[in-house]
């Protein structure tokens, strides 16, 4: 279970989140939305540890890790998939994977990892993530390691920048499966279809702050149901305004 209590954090004096409380349960999901600029990836940051609260606490089943160091919440069973993925000169995609997998990976578990995120595995395995990997692929790979690990938690930010929306209906039905098998998903999201995460406590952003609300009061929701089903009229207008 991990619990936020209070939890705020300033930069030269200027709040970016402020009293956050939250807490998410075994065999829970929860995803965050908002505005761009609003706190997700800071906040997401702060649960793994990669910047520091200013004040306020953090627990993980029970322990308070506030104080803890990246390594220390990764060896916590706390992995993180970043919204711009660091590359890896020298790493090939099998290393990362099996190095994220912590022990011996067998090739066709490799490639199931792969396959799982929309990537052909054969065409992958033995290349380097390096700068030669596109934007969209190196996010893929991540998140693939992250499916490879034996994580407790997961924090996602926005997974949806590097997958299509039928693979976005696979990664949530990955995730659905692992919450019910007791992980637990923090997931930063504009996606309409990862924010339909059926059981999901979906936390929308104002101000530096955070509150419950339902699917359909989510921006993603509301912007994406009125351009589908009004999208002519809504051209119109947009376009000659
Ligand atoms: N270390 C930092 N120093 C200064 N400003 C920061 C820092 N971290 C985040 N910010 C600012 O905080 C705001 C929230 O950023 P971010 O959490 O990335 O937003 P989101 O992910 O919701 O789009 C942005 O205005 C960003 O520039
Ligand atoms: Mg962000």
């Amino acid at each position: 279970m991990l619990r936020l209590e209070h939890v705020s954090f300033a930069v030269n004096g200027k709040y970016i989140l402020e009293d956050i409380n939250l807490t998410i349960e075994d065999n829970r999901f929860t995803v965050i939305t908002g505005p761009n600029g609003g706190g997700k990836s800071t906040l997401a940051k702060l649960i793994m540890g990669i910047e520091k609260p200013t004040s306020g606490k953090i627990y993980f089943n029970g322990e308070d890790i506030t104080d803890l160091t990246i390594d220390e919440r990764a060896k916590r069973k706390i992995g993180y998939a970043f919204q711009q993925p660091p590359r890896f000169k020298g790493m090939s995609v099998r290393n990362l994977l099996t190095l994220a997998h912590g022990r011996a990976l067998d090739e066709e578990h490799c490639c199931s990892y792969l396959t799982d995120v929309g990537l052909c595995s054969k065409d992958y395995l033995d290349r380097d993530v390096d700068s030669s990997l596109s934007g969209g692929e190196v996010k893929r790979i991540e998140i693939a390691s992250i499916l490879a690990r034996d994580v407790e938690l997961s924090i996602f930010d926005e997974p949806e920048a590097a997958l299509s929306p039928q693979r976005q209906l696979t990664l949530l039905i990955q995730i659905y499966r692992c919450a019910k098998e007791g992980a637990q998903f923090f997931i930063v999201t504009h996606s309409p279809i990862l924010l339909g995460i059926p059981d999901a406590d979906i936390y929308c952003f104002d101000n530096g702050s955070i509150h419950l609300c339902e699917y359909e009061e989510t921006e993603s929701y509301q912007v994406t149901e009125m351009f589908i089903n009004n999208r002519q009229m809504l051209l119109d207008k947009l376009l000659t305004e």
